[in-house]
């Protein structure tokens, strides 16, 4: 089942020099591919209507703040069950849950810098690509 993700790898994962370690996870996966990427600080408004769901919460403004931090890559995965196998990849919220092997597990400590953000369906999935990929087909 071909699918597409909206992937984010977070300030944190630029600030501390692992893109290539983590994209290179990502190319490494059979049959999948990078179809768009970009290097950009995220904008307040597309980090507003990309978290909305997280609105009123207590971590969301410190959330926000650290999204807004320093630039980030977005890129549009694409390949066969990409969706499941990119939160497989990505791991549990929490990196100290996040069992090694996975990113947040080999890398993360804290809940809020937790390197990477991967669409959790199809229909986010969706939504997010025209949100930071307006252009996309
Ligand atoms: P994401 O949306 O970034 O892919 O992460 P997720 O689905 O695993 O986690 P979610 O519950 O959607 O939370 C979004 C991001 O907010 C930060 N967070 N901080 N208690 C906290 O301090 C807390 N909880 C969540 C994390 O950066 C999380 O990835
Ligand atoms: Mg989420």
């Amino acid at each position: 089942m071909t699918q597409r993700s909206l992937v984010l790898l977070k300030p944190d994962a630029v600030r501390r020099g692992l893109v290539g370690e983590i994209l290179g996870r990502i190319e490494r996966k059979a049959d999948w591919s990078i179809t768009a990427l970009e290097l950009r600080r995220l904008a307040q408004d597309t980090l507003e209507q990309h978290y909305g769901e997280h609105q009123g919460k207590p971590f969301y403004e410190p959330l926000m703040e650290f999204m807004a931090s320093g630039p980030s890559v977005a890129m549009v995965v694409e390949g066969e069950r990409v969706i499941e196998g990119l939160r497989t990849l990505a791991g549990p919220t929490d990196p100290i849950a996040a069992a090694p092997g996975s990113i947040r597990g080999d890398f993360g400590t804290v809940v809020r810098e937790n390197l990477i953000h991967a669409s959790d369906s199809e229909e986010s999935a969706e939504r997010e690509i025209k949100l930071f990929f307006p252009d996309f087909a």
